[in-house]
């Protein structure tokens, strides 16, 4: 990543017009719908366990929106609270804290912008963290927040709370893909999470910029938790964008372009965006949960007979290497794995 200026400090003084590099008012052009029956899906975690329907829900959900509330998922509230709330503080030290996990040039994580891969490139009204946080092993701990001081210790449960729903969710997903749900576990175990927690300041000209610039995920699974109550993620659809209105207490969960290569099409990952609020800040937290190292990202041997591949197949290295080459451009980089 290019290491860009801080937009938090930035936004907090500034009064007159947006900087030329933030500037983006075509991405307001499209239309906004704002009508109450347009929402995704609920699924009720518990009710998926013991109710067939439900799990008829799931799957009409994966297919047909790539986006559902997880109601009852099971995580433990309190837990989910404290990440809320050591995730303010965090973005509340002064910049010169935050910049002691600063994103390295060319660096995956740590504090700042992430998906600059250009000096000209436009850029997000937003500041990021971004944090591995499974496997184990592989954590990264000079990027983890050593204040607030329960930083460390409230990922690390939070981490392992959410590892437990996505592999739950995949295993439900894999039995109504009629798949040997060992072929998705195998690819899961020991999977990759990683957690990205967002700030958008807000912005007096709001139309006129973007908070995150519409993409798909790149992963398999996308948990996000909106943490105070100012709401602007959008999900496109039909070609129009659709603001979502989070269920208190339920992730939003969306299939990441991985699970849509991997079940061949049939369960679709949604292009969505983030817009700014005009008067207040907003904060997510997006928790990511990828194949393991091993793994070959292509689709299901079991979901290819009737059309054949729709997809190529790549292993996870060089998957990687080429959605971090990139930066956010719509459903650009799975388009890219069609054969
Ligand atoms: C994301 O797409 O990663 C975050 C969206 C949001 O902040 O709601
Ligand atoms: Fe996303």
């Amino acid at each position: 990543s290019v290491p860009v200026a801080n937009v938090q400090a930035f936004a907090s003084s500034y009064s007159g017009d947006v900087p030329l590099r933030y500037l983006r008012p075509e991405l307001h052009a499209e239309e906004v719908l704002v009508d109450e029956p347009l929402q995704i899906p609920t699924v009720d975690m518990r009710k998926l366990l013991v109710d067939d329907d439900e799990m008829g829900k799931l799957h009409l959900a994966c297919k047909e929106w790539g986006f559902f509330q997880l109601t009852n998922h099971g995580a433990a509230e309190e837990v989910i609270e404290k990440m809320k709330a050591d995730v303010q503080e965090f973005f509340k030290l002064p910049l010169k804290e935050k910049n002691a996990y600063a994103i390295l040039p060319n660096g995956v994580e740590g504090y700042g912008q992430h998906f600059v891969v250009s000096e000209d490139q436009k850029l997000d009204w937003a500041d990021m963290h971004f944090l591995q946080s499974l496997p184990a092993s592989e954590r990264n701990m000079r990027f983890w927040p050593e204040e607030p001081t329960s930083f460390r210790g409230t990922l690390e449960k939070y981490s392992s709370e959410l590892v437990k729903v996505s592999n739950c969710l995949l295993k439900l997903m894999a039995k109504n893909l009629l798949i040997n749900p060992e072929q998705l576990t195998n690819m899961f175990d020991d999977g990759r999470q990683e957690v990205r927690m967002n700030y958008y300041p807000r912005c007096v000209h709001a139309s006129k910029v973007i908070g995150l610039t519409p993409h798909s995920d790149h992963g398999g699974l996308t948990l996000l938790v909106q943490v105070n109550e100012v709401q602007g993620l959008q999900i496109k659809r039909n070609g129009k964008w659709i603001p979502i209105r989070p269920v208190p207490g339920a992730f939003i969960v969306n299939i990441g372009d991985t699970v849509e290569i991997m079940s061949n099409g049939e369960y679709k990952s949604i292009e969505h965006r983030a817009v700014v609020d005009p008067e207040k800040e907003r904060l997510s937290i997006a928790t990511f949960f990828s194949p393991n190292d091993g793994a070959i990202i292509g689709p299901l041997l079991e979901l290819t007979k009737e059309k054949g591949a729709i997809y190529k197949s790549v292993s996870r290295e060089k998957y990687i290497k080429f959605v971090r080459s990139r930066k956010l451009d719509g459903k650009s980089a799975i388009n890219h794995m069609k054969l």
